[in-house]
């Protein structure tokens, strides 16, 4: 069997990390037997989010996120593992905290806030091609 080692860009939102989440869900990520490579904590500028979030500019709910995505501190993973880009958008469930499967990290401990789903606790890129760009802009 071959295992091609892919890797990620994970980020814990502001939500995340002021509801003290980091640990638990960056414990989720290792006991999938996903590897942390690399990690950091910033809050992000608005030039970086509107890289990182540019395919959705344009979008009613646009300023609204990145205005939120820079309104605390974020955690940035590196995570690597076979196949690792489609199993953490699994593990993190559907966009909605509502929605998302019970036993996902937004399905568990998201909670819906009634105002829109920008707190969804986590973002995970969704192609290897959206990985390696995320990743460059977060880990330059
Ligand atoms: P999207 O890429 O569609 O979701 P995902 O994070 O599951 O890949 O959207 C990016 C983020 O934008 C999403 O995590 C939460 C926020 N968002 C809103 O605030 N309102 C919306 O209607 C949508 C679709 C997303
Ligand atoms: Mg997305």
């Amino acid at each position: 069997m071959t295992t091609t080692a892919e890797e990620t860009l994970v980020l814990i939102k502001p939500d995340g990390v002021a509801r003290n989440l980091t640990g638990q869900i960056l414990a989720r990520i290792e006991a999938k037997g996903y590897t942390i490579t690399d990690l950091a904590m910033l809050v992000p500028g608005r030039d970086l989010l509107v890289q990182h979030y540019a395919e959705h500019e344009g979008k009613p709910f646009f300023e609204p996120l990145v205005e939120f995505m820079g309104s605390g501190p974020v955690v940035a993973a590196r995570v690597q593992g076979h196949r690792v880009i489609e199993g953490f958008r699994s593990l993190a469930g559907a966009t909605e905290p509502t929605t998302a499967a019970p036993g996902t990290i937004r399905g568990d401990l998201g909670r819906d806030w009634g105002e829109s789903v920008q707190k969804n606790l986590v973002h995970g890129s969704d192609s290897a091609e959206s990985a390696s760009r995320e990743l460059s802009l977060w880990f330059a």
